[in-house]
């Protein structure tokens, strides 16, 4: 259910993540800010991190990065495996409102009930993706798809400039 409260709340944390695009000096150190911002100030967002193609490997691998929360078994994951496998090798994102009725899910904590995985464009091309995870069923409306999508879309640009 999407709420007044939850959607102001929502453009307050957009506003944010732009300031931070202006302010961090490199992708690195925005991708990192992006993952405490989200953590922090979304309280739904229990789980904030980016998996990222690693240049090279055959077959293709995604590597996990900057993350905040609790430490996941899963930092190697191939696009053949888990939801994240899925968001990459398709391109498009993926919300999953019941992770436990979802047979690709790859478990990072049992307290995980839904997930959002965004790709990250790089001149087209997927380069990675932003995963999070939420402790409550359904925790992704529009709102948040909007709001994590702009997130990935910045990083992506962010990255053709590095
Ligand atoms: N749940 C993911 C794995 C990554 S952890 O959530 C951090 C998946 O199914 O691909």
């Amino acid at each position: 259910m999407t709420t007044a409260s939850n959607f102001v709340k929502i453009e307050e944390v957009r506003k944010e993540v732009d300031a931070l695009n202006s302010k961090a000096s490199t992708a690195d150190g925005f991708m990192d800010g992006i993952t405490r911002l989200l953590h922090d100030k979304m309280l739904k967002y229990n789980w904030v991190g980016f998996y990222m193609l690693e240049p090279g490997t055959k077959p293709p691998v995604l590597v996990l990065g900057h993350f905040q929360g609790a430490m996941t078994p899963h930092t190697r994951i191939l696009l053949n495996e888990g939801i994240c496998g899925a968001a990459a090798s398709s391109g498009k994102t993926v919300v999953v409102d019941d992770v436990n009725s979802d047979p690709r899910y790859l478990a990072c904590s049992i307290e995980t009930k839904s997930e959002i995985v965004v790709p990250v464009f790089v001149r087209g091309v997927v380069a990675g993706e932003l995963d999070i995870d939420s402790h409550f069923h359904a925790a992704f409306g529009v709102e948040d798809r909007s709001l994590v999508e702009h997130c990935a879309r910045l990083v992506g640009k962010r990255l053709e400039s590095a």
